[in-house]
């Protein structure tokens, strides 16, 4: 017997399917279901963002908090000023220079945008993809797509097809396989709505980046923000099952059981069992979740992590090394 639409997303046992059309994974988003997709940052979970039975369907599939608001993902720069309201000239600058591109800007939301997608807040974030296959199937759904990373909640954001099928196989009907995603770490979230620019999650565009556009732009402070403003920064972020070790040089004699990840090889005769160096920040970014899911998946009991130079990249990649090594479960 066919499960009522509401039900099935709570089932294990419904059948994914893996497409490369972008046509096919927008035919579900149409019909009122789930899709993931590949970005240039992470894949990502999708649904109509203006239909809340929909939306309702991702938190369900991915066990995510309800208090943790979605971005709205757009194809076309004027979608914008469907989802968005009152955008202050700052927020137009950045959007005329980082659309499309891994940058997510929080702004007022428009009346119609349902209270689900942001999590009743009356901002809503925003982000419009700079990834051919990502913005293909957005154009094919025809209207707004809200979309997480397409994780199970506690898990690292998935960087490949095989890690959505991984962690949401019989929770979502269908996948749109894509290649491995270039960054590997999620979007930069901006405040916008406030008198200056705040960056609530750093990410795929650096500090130095944005402020080439808007030079005032800053982390939050005791001083200029309102931490109650962003859920984001309350839900705590994935953590690895293995000890995560921040280490500013490889152990020489690391003990049993452990792994390492870092800009510099370790000594020739180090006995982790799994080791990855990478030549450079931008390649630690893009392997770093995918290590993890590797690392949690052998059973490892300590993963030893190089610090990498804060700076560009380096900073996003830096608050996601602090966030595992500091044990927390959700995402
Ligand atoms: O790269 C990315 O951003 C990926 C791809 C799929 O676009 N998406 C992603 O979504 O990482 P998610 O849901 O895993 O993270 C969204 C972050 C959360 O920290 C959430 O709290 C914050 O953005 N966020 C979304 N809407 C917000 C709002 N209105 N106000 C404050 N923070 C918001
Ligand atoms: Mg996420």
């Amino acid at each position: 017997m066919e499960l009522p639409t509401a039900r099935r997303a709570y089932t294990s046992t419904m059948h994914t399917i893996v497409t490369e059309s972008p046509d096919d994974a927008a035919a579900f988003v149409r019909a009122g279901e789930t899709a993931a997709f590949p970005t240039e940052t992470v894949y990502g979970l999708g649904a109509d963002a203006l239909r809340p039975s929909a939306v309702q369907k991702i938190f369900e599939a991915k066990g995510r908090p309800s208090d943790n608001p979605l971005i709205v993902h757009i194809s076309d720069r004027s979608e914008l000023d469907h989802i968005a309201s009152d955008l202050r000239p700052y927020a137009i600058d950045l959007v005329d220079q980082f659309f499309p591109g891994s940058l997510t800007v929080v702004v007022k939301k428009a009346g119609h945008v349902p209270e689900i997608v942001t999590a009743g807040l009356d901002t809503v974030g925003v982000r419009m993809p700079a990834h051919a296959t990502a913005l293909a199937f957005l154009k094919a759904c025809d209207t707004a797509v809200a979309a997480p990373s397409a994780n199970r909640s506690g898990r690292p954001s998935p960087t490949t097809w095989q890690a959505v099928l991984d962690d949401l196989d019989g929770r979502i009907p269908c996948i749109l396989r894509g290649d491995r995603t270039n960054v590997g770490l999620e979007s930069t979230v901006v405040d916008c709505t406030g008198p200056r620019p705040i960056v609530l999650r750093s990410g795929a565009v650096s500090l130095e980046t944005l402020r080439e556009v808007v030079p005032d732009v800053d982390f939050p402070t005791a001083t200029n923000y309102d931490v109650a403003r962003s859920p984001g920064l309350r839900h705590r972020h994935y953590a690895p099952e293995a000890q995560v070790v921040l280490v500013t040089e490889p152990p020489p004699d690391p003990p049993s059981r452990s792994a390492y990840i870092g800009l510099t090889a370790p000594a020739e005769g180090a006995s982790f069992e799994h080791v990855t160096v990478c030549r450079d920040v931008a390649e630690y970014a893009f392997e770093l979740f995918d290590f993890f899911r590797t690392c949690d998946g052998r059973g490892l009991a300590a993963i030893f992590c190089e610090m990498p130079p804060e700076s560009g990249l380096g900073v996003a990649l830096a608050d996601r090394l602090r966030r595992a090594a500091a044990g927390g479960t959700i995402s």
